[in-house]
């Protein structure tokens, strides 16, 4: 068998055993969690680490429950709110996209093609919440991601130009169900194993794949 098919099951049987429990997650192999909580979280967490959003996540959710509510809010009540977690362009970008979903009956689109479609939703996010929330087979690449892929796979040519043979890696490793599950596990590798400066190879649970 290719080495690459055993790392998802590797992997997730990781993940099931060590998963963060974190606000906007359900447990490993649970049935999705509101795509909600998924977007909103993929939002802040895209420059921002996940200690510093989970007190923003916790108001943010207090406070406006549902897409609906978010949408309704004055501009100015979430830009105060956002107050504190930098690059303000994506709170006025979450703000177009709540008003968005909304005005569409306040459902998200179910697809990474449809949720790509969004005011302010780019490449990485889409996928993050199509596999998140909905379980589509998305392939997900944040900059943990592109790091972790990058040791597994020995690719060597800096980035960008690496970008494109890591993401061919990542889609090749990329189970066909628990996608969400398996960029989450993906993120919580890169968090707390393959980290940058100074990774634990030893306790790596893909050492062997
Ligand atoms: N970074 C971006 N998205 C994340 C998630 N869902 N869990 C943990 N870290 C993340």
């Amino acid at each position: 068998m290719d080495a690459s098919a055993e790392i998802a099951p590797a992997l997730l049987a990781w993940y099931d055993a060590q998963a963060r429990a974190l606000p906007w997650r359900a447990p490993p192999g649970a049935s999705p969690p509101d795509p909600y909580r998924v977007w909103l979280s993929e939002v802040m967490l895209q420059q921002t680490t996940v200690a510093a959003v989970i007190p923003y996540f916790e108001a943010f959710t207090r406070r406006w429950p549902d897409v609906t509510a978010l949408a309704q809010a004055e501009d100015a009540e979430v830009m105060a709110a956002w107050a504190g977690l930098g690059y303000y362009a994506r709170a006025r970008n979450l703000l177009a996209c709540a008003r968005a979903v909304a005005a569409a009956g306040g459902v998200f689109p179910r697809t990474e093609a449809g949720l790509r479609a969004l005011p302010g939703v780019g490449d990485y996010p889409a996928a993050a919440v199509a596999a998140i929330a909905f379980g589509e087979r998305a392939v997900v690449v944040d900059a943990n991601v592109e790091r972790v892929v990058a040791r597994l796979f020995a690719i060597a040519t800096p980035l960008p130009a690496g970008r494109a043979d890591i993401r061919t890696a990542a889609d090749r490793i990329t189970p066909a169900t628990r996608a969400g599950d398996f960029a989450q596990a993906m993120m919580d590798l890169g968090a707390t194993i393959c980290t940058a400066r100074a990774p634990r190879c030893l306790l790596c649970p893909l050492r062997a794949a």
